[in-house]
């Protein structure tokens, strides 16, 4: 006699016939198995971990052909990298990356650890990226909790808890759901649902294969779940400088700091304190938004021919995108070339 299937098990197939027809094409993704190729997922989990999809795309594409192999990307430098991270934003994430192939490279001979202990060693791999790696690249019955699944999660049971209050209930739920043998495709049916379907705003529930089971279905209180409290942004105000010589070229100079941005060039500028004397305002403001932090510079000028840093010099303006610039640094030349 054929065992009945639980709930969950029922859920879980639902999903996963669903993915099976509808889930997304993607560079990174082969349906129906593990990737072939670990690094393929590395790549692109830490690519995916602040920035979405569409946007990940093109930048995954460029990367994989410029470091094809984990080799590759291991003995490039660190500017070869950033180079091509240029506009992803979150420069952390590319210098773990790197770093993590070169441990790979290094201490294991190119060949992925596949323990969870020693996955979470390596550089800038946390719970989340840990187990879409594993369940993604080795089929390992791991579970995957973003947003997308805690969304997901508190609308199919209807939790209408505040998040932060219900986390634990919608981990021991996901855990529970996730199929054990199609670990792969499950982890990737869950996000295809969260972001073709159960979306934050509009949910398309009629085309949903959850539907049937979905708690929160025809509930008008539907788009609000989860209830996150709000927390607001603390707000920065500070100041940059385009600062240019005789012939028109910009100073820029490379971050050395330690922190999020350390190695990329920029404009010089400060994020509070006096302001330089000299310098002109320009009228122009770009605003960045940080996990934390938003943060406002005002846009000074200076005409100066002295670097006025060690590590600082003048480039031309068309050689500028030469260098690998912050997205908050690409916003203050885009305001400059809108002149
Ligand atoms: N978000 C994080 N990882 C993802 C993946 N592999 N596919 C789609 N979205 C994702």
């Amino acid at each position: 006699m054929r065992k009945k299937m639980s709930d969950n098990q029922e859920i879980s197939q639902k999903l996963l016939a669903w993915y099976q027809e509808y889930g997304r094409d993607l560079p990174w993704r082969v349906k129906g198995r593990a990737h072939p190729n670990p690094y393929v997922i590395l790549v692109s989990e830490f690519m995916l971990q602040q920035t979405t999809v569409k946007t990940v795309i093109p930048y995954f594409k460029r990367f994989m052909e410029r470091f094809p192999t984990i080799e590759s990307l291991a003995k490039a430098t660190q500017e070869e990298v950033y180079t091509m991270w240029q506009g992803l934003g979150y420069y952390t994430r590319a210098r773990s990356l790197h770093k993590t192939a070169q441990i790979v490279v290094n201490e294991y001979g190119g060949k992925f650890p596949q323990r969870k202990a020693e996955v979470l060693k390596l550089k800038g791999i946390g719970e989340y990226t840990v187990a879409s790696f594993l369940a993604l690249a080795y089929n390992q019955p791991e579970t995957v909790i973003d947003g997308n699944v805690m969304r997901i999660i508190s609308r199919l049971y209807h939790l209408t808890q505040p998040l932060d209050e219900i986390k634990e209930t919608i981990r021991e739920k996901a855990i529970k759901l996730t199929d054990r043998e199609n670990a792969a495709d499950y982890a990737s049916a869950i996000m295809d649902l969260g972001a073709m379907i159960c979306t934050p705003k509009n949910p398309q529930c009629l085309l949903c294969p959850l539907k049937d089971v979905c708690q929160s279905k025809d509930k008008a209180d539907l788009e609000q779940i989860p209830i996150r409290r709000k927390l607001g942004k603390k707000e920065k105000h500070g100041s940059v400088y385009l600062i240019q010589n005789s012939e028109g070229e910009y100073l820029l100079r490379k971050r050395t700091e330690p922190g999020l941005l350390t190695g990329l060039y920029e404009f010089p500028w400060k994020d509070e304190g006096k302001i330089w004397e000299n310098a002109e305002d320009s009228g122009k403001t770009v605003t960045h938004i940080f996990t934390h932090i938003k943060l406002t510079l005002c846009i000074y000028k200076i005409k100066s021919d002295k670097p006025l840093w060690p590590d600082s010099f003048f480039v031309p303006k068309d050689r500028l995108s030469d260098y690998p610039l912050s997205t908050l640094m690409k916003k203050v030349m885009s305001k400059e070339s809108n002149e």
